[in-house]
C-alpha cells in the first residue's frame, strides 16, 4: 500500500509518519509537505533513511502539482493533516486559512477522485481519503455537555470555520462521488515537537527563559488535552478499521482550565529547573483575551473506544512530564524553530499584548 501523508513535517503529522513507517515496513509512506514555518524535517531525522519513507516538498494549494503528483505516484490512500493550524494566526490572516485548509483540501479530493475513478462506488476498501479534523468545528461549550459525532457544526473562529468547511467538502465528495472517506475530530494535542506558538510549548519555553506567560483573559477557558502519540495511535486505528463515510471523535476525557494547567506546568518546571517552588508562577501575566475565544471544548470519545477499541495510553500527569522533559532535552530543536519567520511573528504578536 502506498500512502501520501500530507503535513507530515508538522507536529501531529510527524508522529503519524513515524508510527506508520516503523509499524508497517511493507507500506510505502510519502510525506507531502510545503514546509511552512510549522513544518520541520528535523522532526523526522530518525526515520529519514528508512526504505519505506520518502519526503516530497509541495503545496496542496497548487492544483496542477497535486494532480501530477497523484497521477505519477498513484497512492492507495491519503492521510490529510496539512493545514494552517493556529487560531491566533487565523484571526490575523483568515484568507491564508481559506486557501490552505479549504482550497488545499478540495484540490486533494479532486486529485483522489480523478486517479481512483475506477475504484469508486465499490464496496471494497481499496482506497481511502482520511481527513484529520478538530473538535473546534463543533463550536464552544458552556460548563456542561460534550461534543458527539452527531453535534451540529458551529465553528466560531476563522480557523475552525476553514476546518469545518473542509470537513463538509470531504463528506460531500463521499456522498456525491462515492469517494471512500473517513473523518476524525480530535481535541487539543500536546507532546514533543509541538510548535512553541501554542500554549503548552510556548509556556515551557518562556518558563525556561524566565519570560512572561501571557494568559488570555482570565485563564478560565477549558481544553481537553490528549498526548500526541495517542492521537497518532487513534489515526492508525481509524485508518485501518474505521467505517467508510463515518466520523470518529478522538479525545482523552481530560479537561483542564488553562490557568490550572499552567500552574501544573510551573510547578513541574520549578522542580526540574531547581527553582524555588512558586517562582515560575510569578511569570503569569494576564493579557487581552483572544477575539471570540471559545470557552470550552470537551470530546466524547465513546464511539472510537467502544467500536474500535482505542483508548489513551498515557495519563495526563505522565504525558506532561514526558513533554517537559523532551523540551528540556531538545534545546537545539527549540532554538531552531524560535528563529526566523516565527520569531518576527512572535515579536509582533507579543508587542501587541
Ligand atoms: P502544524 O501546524 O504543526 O503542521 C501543519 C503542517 O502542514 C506543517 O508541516 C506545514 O508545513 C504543512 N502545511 C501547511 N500548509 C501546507 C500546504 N499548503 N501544503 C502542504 N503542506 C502544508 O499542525 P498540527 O498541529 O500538527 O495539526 C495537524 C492537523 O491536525 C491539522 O489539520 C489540524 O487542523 C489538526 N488538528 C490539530 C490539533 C492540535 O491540537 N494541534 C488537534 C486536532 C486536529
Ligand atoms: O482543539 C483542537 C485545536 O487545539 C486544534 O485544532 C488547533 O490546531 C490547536 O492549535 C488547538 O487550538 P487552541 O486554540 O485550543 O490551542 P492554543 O494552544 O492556541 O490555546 C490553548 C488555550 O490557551 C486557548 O484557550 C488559548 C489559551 N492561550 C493560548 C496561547 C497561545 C493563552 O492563554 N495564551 C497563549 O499565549
Amino acid at each position: 500500500m502506498k500512502i501520501i501523508i500530507t503535513g507530515g513535517a508538522g507536529f501531529i503529522g510527524s508522529h503519524v509518519v513515524r508510527l506508520f513507517v516503523k509499524k508497517y515496513p511493507t507500506y510505502e509512506i510519502i510525506n507531502l509537505d510545503k514546509l511552512t514555518y510549522a513544518g520541520n524535517l528535523n522532526n523526522l531525522t530518525d526515520i529519514n533513511k528508512e526504505k519505506n519513507y520518502r519526503f516530497v516538498k509541495g503545496d496542496i494549494t497548487d492544483a496542477h502539482f497535486i494532480q501530477n503528483l497523484f497521477e505519477n505516484e498513484k497512492p492507495d490512500a491519503i492521510i490529510h493533516l496539512a493545514a494552517e493550524s493556529h487560531v491566533d494566526r487565523s484571526i490575523t490572516n483568515p484568507l491564508e486559512f481559506v486557501q490552505t485548509n479549504v482550497m488545499g483540501t478540495v484540490n486533494l479530493l479532486n486529485a483522489a477522485k480523478n486517479i481512483w475513478k475506477d475504484r469508486l462506488g465499490t464496496l471494497e476498501r481499496n482506497c481511502l481519503f482520511y481527513h484529520v479534523s478538530t473538535d473546534e468545528v463543533y463550536g464552544s461549550l458552556d460548563e456542561g455537555g460534550f461534543f458527539y459525532e452527531t453535534t451540529a457544526y458551529s465553528p466560531q473562529s476563522p480557523y475552525s470555520a476553514s476546518k469545518a468547511s473542509s470537513d463538509h467538502f470531504v463528506r460531500a465528495y463521499h456522498n456525491t462521488y462515492k469517494l471512500p472517506t473517513v473523518v476524525s475530530n480530535c481535541s487539543n494535542n500536546y507532546g514533543p515537537n509541538h510548535f512553541p506558538e501554542k500554549l503548552i510549548p510556548l509556556f515551557i519555553n518562556n518558563i525556561q527563559q524566565k519570560k512572561p506567560l501571557p494568559v488570555y483573559g482570565k485563564g478560565e477557558n477549558v481544553r481537553d488535552w490528549l498526548y500526541v502519540l495517542d492521537h497518532a495511535r487513534a489515526i492508525d486505528v481509524v485508518f485501518h478499521q474505521g467505517k467508510i463515510g463515518d466520523t470518529y471523535n478522538i479525545g482523552g476525557f481530560n479537561e483542564w482550565k488553562n490557568i490550572d494547567l499552567i500552574k501544573v506546568i510551573c510547578r513541574i518546571m520549578d522542580k526540574k529547573l531547581g527553582r524555588v517552588e512558586g517562582e515560575s508562577e510569578q511569570l503569569i501575566t494576564y493579557v487581552t483575551d483572544r477575539a471570540g475565544h471559545d470557552l470550552r471544548y470537551a470530546i466524547d470519545a465513546t464511539k472510537i473506544m467502544e467500536e474500535l477499541g482505542w483508548k489513551p495510553s498515557l495519563q495526563f500527569e505522565e504525558g506532561i512530564e514526558k513533554t517537559i522533559d523532551w523540551y528540556l532535552e531538545n534545546k537545539t530543536w527549540l532554538e531552531n524553530v524560535t528563529s526566523g519567520e516565527y520569531q518576527n511573528y512572535y515579536q509582533e504578536m507579543y508587542e501587541k499584548k
